[in-house]
């Protein structure tokens, strides 16, 4: 298959380092190379794999980026909502000029894993309910957890609408506390799967995504870039 190719001042812009025009100036001051050659017009073409240089420094070109966060309580996913701070803006400078998006929201006052990209055909992908892509969270209960939800759970719980839920997989973890996956992404899934089940999440924090692992070492609000590994479980599902 073809190589993707970008325009020069657009791959220029997507690292932070500049913006296109700043980019197009410093083309014109002669200090930009493709594959060793000035060039002047920055629409000029390249791929991942063409050597791009600025000021004798090697621009790292990835087609798309794929971020993993740790998401805190107070943020949310999405600009519906502009009261609110986007976890974008937990993000650095250069990130934060990336039309990055969540794949898949979190409510406001829920933690843990989200995927932050600009891969939308990837996204689009893992959030089909076809692909069944299964994410597990570690929940704590206002009231006891208790055995029959195993059953209730497995069998489909009955939502507030009457949509009967996929299966789903259910732990225990202490009195109130649990872990769920679940294989479909409905509004407020688990938090109206427990109303239905007759108890209420207190806290919610999501721990995996279609294989990838919430890690551990990320505090609250930290995020760090996807490892090739993570981002190719998650192409796995394409
Ligand atoms: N289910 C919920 O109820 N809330 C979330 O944030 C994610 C899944």
């Amino acid at each position: 298959m073809e190589k993707f190719k970008e325009r020069v001042d657009k791959i220029i812009a997507s690292t932070g380092l500049m913006s296109r025009k700043d980019a197009k100036r410093a083309a014109a001051e002669r200090r930009i190379r493709l594959n060793g050659a000035v060039i002047k017009d920055t629409s000029a073409k390249a791929t991942e794999e063409d050597e791009l240089t600025l000021d004798g420094r090697k621009i790292l070109y990835k087609r798309y980026t794929y971020i993993m966060m740790n998401k805190p309580k107070g943020y949310v996913c999405s600009t519906d909502d502009p009261s609110s701070p986007i976890v974008n803006e937990l993000l650095d400078e250069a990130l934060q000029r990336l039309p990055l998006f969540s794949i898949g929201r979190l409510d406001k006052d829920t933690t843990g894993l989200i995927i932050l990209t600009n891969d939308g055909p990837l996204a689009h992908s893992l959030l089909s309910p076809s692909k069944h892509v299964e994410k597990s969270y570690e929940f704590e209960l206002e009231d006891p957890f208790e055995d029959g939800y195993f059953e209730l759970f497995e069998s489909g719980v009955v939502l507030d609408d009457g949509y009967v839920c996929l299966p789903a997989k259910l732990t225990r973890l202490g009195e109130r506390r649990g872990a769920i996956t679940v294989c479909e992404g409905k509004y407020h899934q688990i938090k109206r799967m427990f109303e239905s089940a007759g108890n209420r999440i207190c806290t919610l924090k999501r721990i995996s995504i279609g294989g990838v692992k919430l890690d551990e070492a990320l505090n609250c609000a930290e995020y760090r870039p996807l490892t090739d590994e993570e981002a190719a479980a998650l192409k796995g599902h394409f």
